[in-house]
């Protein structure tokens, strides 16, 4: 009779194991479909925009009316730093991630579509 109900106990056991396993593995499933589908989203944005050839002057309307409030009029930096000669430091991939993803705060991501942040673009390389 022990050994009967030892073996239920090891059935339920395993029961309770292989659930939390599936359960596990689904969850893991769901993050890792997350994240592809975002970094596709992303690779996406990033690839329409560079793919445009933006206008260094809608560029500069977008910045006095999107950055300069942290980055200066001129570009020259307030809360934000500098960013004359921006685009030697960082690649046109880096500074897309930088104004659409949020990562640094206290500056804000911007959704802002590819025809545009390829005219932030040129803006910024005409800094140089
Ligand atoms: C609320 C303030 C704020 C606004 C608005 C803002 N920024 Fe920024 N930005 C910052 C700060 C602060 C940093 C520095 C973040 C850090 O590196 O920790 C930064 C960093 C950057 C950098 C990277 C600079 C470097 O040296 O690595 C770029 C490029 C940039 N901003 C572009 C823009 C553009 C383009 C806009 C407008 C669409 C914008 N920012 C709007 C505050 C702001």
């Amino acid at each position: 009779m022990s050994t009967s109900s030892s073996t239920a106990a090891e059935r339920d056991f395993k029961r309770e194991f292989l659930k939390i396993v599936f359960v596990v593995f689904g969850v893991l499933l769901i993050c890792f479909c997350i994240f592809f589908v975002n970094h596709n989203e992303d690779n996406k944005y990033i690839i329409a925009t560079l793919e445009l050839n933006g206008s260094a002057e809608k560029g500069d309307a977008l910045f006095k009316i999107n950055c300069v409030g942290c980055h200066g009029i001129t570009a020259r930096g307030l809360v934000g730093p500098d960013l004359h000669s921006i685009t030697q430091r960082l690649n046109d991939k880096e500074i897309i991630k930088q104004v659409t993803g949020g990562l640094t705060p206290p500056m804000p991501s911007f959704e802002i579509d590819p025809a545009n942040m390829s005219n932030l673009l040129k803006y910024l390389h005409s800094l140089e």
